[in-house]
């Protein structure tokens, strides 16, 4: 069971596989084209197409805004900032371009440390990196809150990741968003909800003025043929990504009560994930989780994170079989 990356596990929809099906020898061997994708894209965000750009995964939409906000030197180093802990590609893109990841701590509530997050803002600080829910907590912020940080850092780009935005429901994206705030960038996934992590789907939603640098990084034919037909499939089929989300909930739900009952820490998730604090014992618990079949992810090396470990929360019977293994681990253990 992988439970470490925050993947649908449950996979795509069936109209989507049965799409995929329907492609054939011309599909492979010509160049795609992307209006249907974008137009779906712009629908399901509800922004005119030339607010949207599909990347290949929002991994490619984080490098192509790295790229845009640390194009024009100065002769000192451009800075990215954001908090730590944080999801790595942003760091992982800034210092391959060779900007500078400025982070400030989060504490132990993972809320937004605001204030000390603006103190930080320097004349080379040229994008700030929020990711809404947080990952690895999972925590949400209000969206007033971004907003106003959006209007503070200004000129430098907010680029507010959105990437588990499905499952909390809120989205800064709006009609009126990027009127009122030219500096902010959305990104967005098709990986999670929508269950096509493999075929690499993402999009970054801003005002056409700020998403013309971007543009110019992402390769123009980013998504493959396949990616590009699954696009418009998948975001037709909502039933598909509704019942999934209430899996998500529900598999949250029965995680925290289980942590609960082991007396573990966690925090409120908005996402498809949770985060626990298992304590000194946590490489040996991934084994053990390993050992049966189970797949979490290890957080325990990051600032603020000691102890612990990120479970994803997707369809509820794999959540049932992973809360039975935690507590006969757990339990074992301390007898
Ligand atoms: C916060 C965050 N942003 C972006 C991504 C990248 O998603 P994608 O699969 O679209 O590249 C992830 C994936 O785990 C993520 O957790």
């Amino acid at each position: 069971m992988r439970l470490h990356l925050n993947e649908n596990t449950a996979g795509c929809s069936p109209a989507v596989l049965e799409a995929l099906r329907a492609l054939g020898r011309l599909d492979a061997g010509f160049y795609p084209e992307y209006d249907a994708a974008v137009a779906a894209a712009a629908e399901c965000f509800g922004v005119p197409p030339e607010y949207v750009l599909l990347t290949n995964g929002l991994d490619e939409g984080i490098l192509a805004s790295a790229g845009a906000a640390l194009r024009e030197r100065t002769g000192r180093v451009p800075e990215a900032l954001g908090v730590s802990p944080a999801f790595d590609m942003y760091d992982a893109c800034v210092t391959a371009l060779g900007g500078r990841m400025v982070t400030v701590q989060m504490g132990d509530d993972f809320r937004l440390p605001v204030s000390r997050l603006l103190d930080a803002v320097t004349p080379e600080t040229r994008i700030v990196y929020l990711a809404n829910p947080h990952n690895p907590s999972g925590c949400a912020e209000p969206l007033d809150t971004l907003r106003r940080i959006a209007r503070e850092v200004a000129p430098a780009m907010l680029f507010a990741d959105e990437a588990y935005a499905d499952f909390s429901g809120e989205t800064l994206i709006a009609p009126d968003a990027f009127a009122a705030l030219p500096n902010l960038a959305v990104g967005r996934t098709f990986s999670k909800a929508y269950g096509i992590a493999g075929l690499r789907v993402g999009a970054v939603i801003a005002a056409p003025e700020l998403l013309e640098p971007m543009r110019r990084v992402v390769p123009p034919y980013t998504l493959n043929a396949w990616a590009t037909a699954a696009l418009p499939v998948a975001i037709r089929d909502r039933a598909y990504r509704d019942w999934y989300l209430r899996e998500s909930q529900e598999s949250r739900r029965l995680l925290s009560a289980a942590i609960g009952t082991l007396g573990l820490q966690t925090w409120p998730s908005a996402a498809n994930f949770a985060l626990v604090r298992v304590g000194d014992r946590v490489g040996q618990i991934v084994e053990a989780l390993a050992a049966k079949g189970i797949r979490v992810r290890d957080r325990s090396q990051e600032p603020g994170c000691e102890g612990c470990i990120r479970i994803t929360a997707g369809l509820v019977d794999d959540t049932r079989r992973a809360i039975a293994a935690l507590e006969e681990i757990l339990c074992g253990a301390r007898r």
